[in-house]
């Protein structure tokens, strides 16, 4: 048996699990963010970290209490190592470094989109299909396809140009006035909306599993809000939240309908390419946007494959994805050295270990 006690903290989730064999999840906490960022409508960075340093020693208490295990008892400490917001991800690292030192525990730094992938070892029903599978992370910081050849082996074939798909969600849902994160609120306000009652724009771009959101958000704001005049332009640049009033005559729920639609038939086409030019034996969905209902039934219908996805609640960060992931690299014998530092542009298919 291989305990691991995982801390998570590249955004705006203070996140401590126990996690048993990869699979098994003995303590999840999350600490949100949210309440904190959403008067900003998108991260702060500075009060992220802070709000990390503040919380993630009861955090990982808890996760060990929770657990009902000491330190005796486990086998590793893992941590996010990137990518991530820099100084979010040195409030968790620095402290696991802590906690091996004082425990004499072995440390793995872990990258954070390899956690998003494992998160659906998590998944109760999940069965391990043959390699190669098809990997598609939708998250608010990341939009990519890899090819997934064996556990710790990736090799990247696409993924977004400009904004990620989360982002995406989160900028059109400003615009709209919806709550952050706009990924539920937008899934929310559609599911009363008509997708055909705007045709928004499914980018081309050069690469053939490439993705591109930004023309889209651009057409949602054409759509959805006043152009301000000139002046009035020059004030709304100049203020941190930038955002037009809406028409009256355009009925919000009909936009997020019409763009979620948009961004699913995107994500959608980029993966079935993918998996048929690759010929992968399943399609692994993961991250915050793969607990989107519509993206979930749209990939299962248009493939005649495997389509996998971890429960809702492991959609989003969590740091019981980064133990799972840790497990498959301890097993493999991979350690990290005790002065290992944060990588904030850390690219998956950089982190293999072919095992
Ligand atoms: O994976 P995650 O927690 O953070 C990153 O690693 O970036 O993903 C958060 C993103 C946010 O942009 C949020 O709007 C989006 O996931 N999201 C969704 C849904 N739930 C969360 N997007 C679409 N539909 C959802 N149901
Ligand atoms: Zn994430």
């Amino acid at each position: 048996m291989t305990a691991i006690l995982a801390i998570e903290t590249s955004c705006d989730e203070t996140a401590a699990a126990v996690i048993i064999d990869g699979l098994t999840i003995k303590s999840n906490i999350v600490a949100s963010q949210i309440d904190l960022h959403a008067q900003f409508g998108g991260v702060f960075p500075e009060l992220a970290s802070r709000a990390h340093a503040e919380s993630i020693s009861a955090v990982a208490e808890q996760a060990m209490t929770e657990a009902e295990l000491t330190y005796a008892d486990l086998d590793a400490i893992a941590v996010t190592q990137g990518p991530g917001l820099v100084g979010s991800l040195l409030v968790g690292i620095n402290f696991a470094k802590g906690l091996a030192l004082a425990t004499g525990l072995p440390l793995l730094g872990i990258n954070h989109l390899e956690g998003h992938v494992y998160s659906l070892w998590l998944a109760p029903d999940f069965v391990e299909v043959e390699f190669p599978v098809l990997v598609l992370i939708v998250s608010g910081g990341h939009s990519e396809l890899l090819i997934m050849c064996a556990h710790g082996l990736y090799q990247r074939i696409g993924g977004t140009i400009d904004d990620a798909a989360g982002e995406a969600f989160d900028k059109v849902g400003r615009t709209l006035g919806l709550p952050f994160p706009g990924g539920p609120a937008i899934e929310g306000a559609a599911r009363t909306g008509a997708i055909e009652a705007f045709d928004f724009p499914r980018a081309k771009t050069d690469g053939a599993y490439d993705l591109s959101f930004s023309g889209l958000k651009t057409a949602v704001m054409r759509a959805a809000t006043i152009k301000p005049s000139g002046r009035r332009r020059g004030k709304l640049e100049g203020r941190a939240e930038k955002r037009a009033p809406l028409r009256d005559d355009v009925n919000i729920n009909d936009v997020a309908a019409a763009f979620q639609n948009a961004v699913t038939d995107a994500l959608v086409t980029s993966a079935c390419r993918a998996a048929r030019d690759f010929q992968v034996n399943a399609v692994y969905l993961s991250g915050g946007v793969s607990a989107n209902q519509m993206l979930r039934e749209k990939l299962q219908a248009k493939l005649n494959l495997p389509v996998c996805f971890p429960p809702v609640s492991l959609c989003t960060d969590n740091a019981a994805m980064i133990g799972a992931a840790a497990h498959f690299r301890y097993r493999a014998g991979h350690r990290s050295p005790l002065d290992f530092e944060a990588r904030a542009n850390w690219r998956l298919s950089e982190h293999v270990y072919a095992n």
